[in-house]
């Protein structure tokens, strides 16, 4: 194992981690598998833009990226300005895309770093001409069509308009197109089909008029499972590749497994008489005589806060949660456990032994989704790299 070297500012070196109440562990040679599985899932001739925004879902964007990276990845996808620059930093070979719409006071930083950024509407192409030809630069820039998600983008039938008007805008390098599916992983592939015809009607409309988008791209990790024919030449993956599925009815892939785990220590063990009580509010009352042990972890390290529900792996079982996640407390019933005893390890995201806890369990507990679940842990848990 080794520090995670972003300067992640919680981050220690392995013995220190072993101190801190709790911990994420990220395995990157599990990730390498699932990147594999992910190139053998498409055609080799479509690239592949990894998603890494929001620090690669918790993950960590440099670590994840620059072994995306080293895999050929075509592009490094984020959210914003500061993440793109974060990434650079790192100096990984892959490309940097930015989504969402720039402040015309980032338009300069981007193409001056030569980032390529996303751009969805008549207004924001002529600022970003105007501010690439002050520069004397050339803006690579992927055209975001709406094809029904009605967040960013170019109306598909409006796209012909669009296109006319890019031919006069010399600074702008049409770099690519894109779109983005609302509802690729669901088994009504209905609305995905209809957003995927509307997509190339709207590549139509630039080919017509002269513009030939290097990358064209719509697909998520739901698009890249299950809709084939929309792969385009360029696939954009996120959750995939941190061994998460975007739900439970896509297809699934030989080798691709969970890259995080989030595990804590016991931190004092107690024993209860019947009716003592546990936690802020009395919550739970002790039935009979028990045994339960307290973690120094709970929502203020992103844990969600429930009562008398969820479980963590205690000695390879699981063991219920009682009374109220606190801040910095989470207490667990260990009387079907005796030999566990203070400072063992306990899984709240992963696997010991046989058990598993997934990020969709964390998630229904936190009464969302697993993207969700997966970017709420706090910077207080210092990240581990298996490598
Ligand atoms: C525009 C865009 N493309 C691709 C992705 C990756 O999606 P997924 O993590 O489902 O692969 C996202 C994620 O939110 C996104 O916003």
């Amino acid at each position: 194992m080794s520090a995670n070297p972003s300067g992640h500012p919680e981050t220690f070196e392995m013995e220190q981690q072993n101190f801190s109440p709790g911990w994420i562990e990220i395995d990157l040679r599990q990730y390498r598998r699932n990147l594999e599985a992910i190139w053998s899932a498409k055609e080799p001739a479509t690239g592949i833009a990894i998603v890494v925004k929001d620090d690669a879902y918790g993950h960590g964007a440099v670590e994840l990226g620059r072994i995306a990276s080293e895999r050929g990845a075509e592009f490094l996808v984020v959210a914003s300005l500061a993440e793109a620059e974060k990434l650079q930093a790192a100096r990984l070979s892959s490309k940097i895309l930015i989504l969402g719409e720039r402040h015309p006071e980032e338009i300069s930083p981007c193409v001056q770093a030569g980032f390529s950024f996303t751009s969805g509407s008549m207004e924001s192409l002529r600022e970003i001409e105007s501010r690439a030809r002050a520069l004397g630069q050339k803006a690579r820039v992927h055209l975001k069509i709406d094809s029904g998600m009605s967040r960013y983008g170019v109306r598909w039938s409006e796209a012909a308009a669009i296109a006319s008007e890019l031919k006069q805008l010399p600074s702008i390098i049409p770099e690519g197109i894109l779109s983005h599916f609302a509802m690729s992983d669901e088994l009504d592939k209905s609305f995905a089909l209809l957003q995927l015809s509307r997509f190339e009607e709207a590549l139509a409309n630039l080919r017509q008029n002269g513009i030939e988008p290097k990358h064209i791209h719509i697909c998520n990790s739901g698009g890249l499972l299950d809709l084939p024919q929309a792969h385009c030449n360029l696939v954009r993956v996120g959750i995939l590749g941190l061994g998460v599925y975007p739900s439970k009815v896509c297809r699934r892939l030989d080798g691709i497994a969970p890259i995080m785990s989030v595990k804590a220590r016991i931190s004092a063990i107690k024993k209860l008489e019947p009716g003592d009580c546990v936690g802020y509010g009395m919550r739970f009352t002790a039935p009979k005589p028990m045994r339960i042990a307290t973690l120094g972890i709970g929502y203020g390290w992103g844990y969600p806060r429930v009562r008398n529900k969820g479980a963590v792996l205690v000695g390879g079982q699981r063991c219920p949660i009682i009374g109220g996640v606190s801040m910095d407390a989470i207490t667990v019933d260990i009387t079907d456990v005796p030999t566990a005893k203070t400072w063992d390890e306990v899984v709240l995201l992963g696997t010991q032994a046989s058990q598993e806890i997934t990020i969709h369990e964390i998630a229904e507990l936190k009464g969302s989704v697993s993207y969700d679940a997966m970017v709420s842990w706090r910077d207080r848990l210092p990240r581990v790299y298996r490598q």
